[in-house]
Formats: C-alpha cells, structure tokens, sequence
C-alpha cells in the first residue's frame, strides 16, 4: 500500500538534526584532523593586553596543541611559538596552559644551550658561533576589547573578521574592559572531550533544571537567547533585578551577554560588568583544560568579586563539569544512540531547545571537511 506523505507548507526535507556520532567524542584520530583543521587555523583567547602591557613582559599558552607566547616588544606586541630554532626546546616553561606571565631582561635566552633572541623573534648570539640568520616562527596575534587572542595561522583573516561586532558589543556593556586585569583564574581538568564542554556551554536547554542560581539569582531564564551567527554564538538574557541577584553588584548595571568564539574562547559579562572569559583546550579525546578567569580592576577581588566569582565556580560551573563528564561516559557506552537536537524554526534558542549545538555540528563537518566522519555528513 502507498504512504502518501502530507506535505506542511513550507516543511523542507531537510534532515533534522542529531547529536554527533559517539566516536567524534573519543577517537583520536577525530581529534588529530581537529587540531590541524580547526585548532591550527583559528583566532583564540590566551590573555589581556594588560599582561604585556610593560616592555618585556612575556605571556605563554597553548592554543590547541601549540605552546605560544606573546611578548611586549619595546611596545610592539608580538606572539610566537615557544620554540627554540636550534633543537627545540621551550623557550618557557609550560607549567599550566593558563597562562603563565614572566618577564624577560631584554631578551629571551633558551635554557638549553643558550642561544639568545631578541624580543623581535630575531637570533641575537649563539655563543659566538655564526650559525647565520636564525628567528623564531611567529604567530598572529590581535586584541578585542582588550582581550588578546593568537592565530598560529599566519595566513587567518582578521580578528575582528572572525568575530565582527563583537568589540563594540562587549565595550557597550563594559566601558573599561580594555584596562581590566586579572583577577582571578582556577584551571580545571575535565574528564570529557572538548565538543561535549563547548556543546554544553552553548545551551541552555538544561539550564533551568540543572541551574537554580543561574536562572533564580543572575538572569531572567525567560529571557535567554543564544543566536549563532557564523563563528561567533551570541547569549543574551535579561540580568534579573538588583534586589534579586544572588550578589551584589560591583557595578550597578543588569547587562547580561556571552560572546562564544569558534572554537573553544567566551567572553562573558554577568550583570554588574563583571567580565570573566572561558577557554578550552583539548588535552587528548576525552579530557579538556578548562581556564576559567574573572578580568576586573585589581589584580586581588575585593569582597564583593570574590562572592561572584565563588557563586559562580560552586554552582554553574561545577554543576555543569558533572554534566559533561557524566555525558562523556554515555557517548563511550555501546548502549549510547546519538538522538535528536530539539531546535526551533527560527535557529534562535531559548532554555527551551539547543539550536546552537546543532550550529555547532556544521561549523565541524565544514571544517573538517572529507576528515569528518561519513555517517555524520
Ligand atoms: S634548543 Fe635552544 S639553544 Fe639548543
Ligand atoms: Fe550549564
């Protein structure tokens, strides 16, 4: 017998999306064409210009799987791989991904055989040996509202072209965010991939049975709406009434909005311009460095910042790291059948589905191109 199939106006036939494959969560060689396609070839937050803001000062990271550091050229600013041009040695220890601020006399000596370079990448002596023109790689490196972020793709567009607007917006609701220093930061490794953590960052579908405070004391969860637009993912929400707030606020402003950066960086700032930053970084297919770190006007919080800050790592943060390592487990069962994203027409979610994730998914299978797994295309 013939199924005649009613057809909606203005239906497509358009498969509906799903959640990814459970082997893109903990296949290494997933990972591998990650970094290559994705993390070797994107603009990512390491830091704050007020971090190099003297002659000298010298900022390490890692950006995917590359260490780099950023360095305060006589005022220029600068970002190269942290690797010796001899043999390979780090040029500075990497004792966290976080971010590690150091000073240099000038310039910059390789603890290993001691060749020295000058701040602009050039080789300056080793060891009174001519060894010809030698200079350390470099990175790209650019600024957004004072926050600074490297591309170890030196042919990448612009910063601002990867995430446009998002300067503006981020200054309109903190005017003083360029001149805001480190405040505070806490690294935490998690036991799931960094799909899952940026997946989960980017709805909040489970937000209003998951996070009380969040959506009782910080906004107004009737509100919410993360809007992907290309690289960038756009969370607003109406920051709930001063009397309301779980904290009291450094500022008096309820301005709430969350800028997601493609692939693993977020600027936020929570009511009361308290700006705080997000950033991932893979450490192998099933775990993630978090670096999450609060940018306010002294490099010690006073009373008042320090209650956000703890609200925030007690109750969003930590009841979100239980989400994503449990749901790392799921996806590694034989039992675990990837189901449906529930999105809306409109692409614009609300705690009521997870558009973004769906986005998400295609900014993967378009990066990864013919490396992303068949089944998921
Ligand atoms: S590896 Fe740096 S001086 Fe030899
Ligand atoms: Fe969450």
């Amino acid at each position: 017998m013939a199924v005649h199939q009613t057809l909606v106006p203005g239906a497509t036939d358009a498969p509906k999306p799903r959640a990814l494959p459970a082997h893109c969560y903990t296949d290494p060689t997933i990972l591998d064409a990650e970094m290559s396609a994705i993390f070797a070839r994107s603009w990512q937050l390491v830091g704050h210009v007020s971090q190099v803001s003297e002659p000298g000062q010298i900022l390490t990271a890692v950006v995917g799987d590359e260490p780099v550091f950023v360095v305060n050229d006589n005022g220029q600013i600068r970002a190269f791989f942290n690797v010796c041009q001899h043999r390979g040695h780090e040029l500075f220890p990497q004792q966290t991904a976080g971010g590690d601020v150091a000073e240099t006399p000038g310039f910059i000596m390789c603890p290993y055989h001691a060749w020295v370079y000058r701040l602009d990448g050039r080789l300056a002596s080793a060891r009174s040996r001519d060894v010809g023109e030698v200079c350390l790689a470099p990175v790209a490196v650019d600024q957004l509202a004072g926050l600074l972020f490297v591309n170890v793709d030196p042919g990448a567009p612009p910063l601002a072209e990867h995430a446009p607007g998002v300067a503006e917006e981020v200054l309109a609701i903190v005017p003083e965010a360029g001149t805001r220093v480190l405040t505070w930061r806490r690294t935490q490794l998690i036991d799931a991939n960094w799909k899952i953590a940026v997946e989960n960052y980017n709805e909040c579908y489970h937000c209003p049975n998951v996070h009380l405070s969040f959506t009782s004391g910080v906004v107004d969860p009737a509100s919410y709406r993360i809007k992907p637009e290309g690289t960038v993912i756009r969370h607003t929400a109406t920051g709930v009434e001063g009397e309301r707030s779980r904290y009291a606020r450094p500022v008096d402003s309820d301005a709430y909005a969350a800028f997601y950066i493609w692939p693993a960086s977020s600027i936020q700032c929570y009511p009361g311009q308290a700006l705080n930053t997000y950033r991932w970084v893979p450490r192998g297919p099933d775990q993630t460095l978090l670096v999450r770190e609060w940018w306010f006007d002294g490099p010690e919080p006073t009373d008042v910042q320090r209650a956000i800050i703890d609200l925030d790592w007690n109750t969003t943060v930590s009841e979100d790291l239980k989400l994503v390592e449990s749901t790392q487990r799921g996806v590694r069962s034989r039992g675990y059948r990837p189901g449906p994203l529930v999105t809306e027409p409109s692409g614009i979610a609300s705690v009521h589905s997870e558009d973004a994730v769906a986005h998400l998914g295609t900014l993967l299978r378009s990066a990864l191109g013919p490396a992303w797994p068949a089944e998921a295309r």
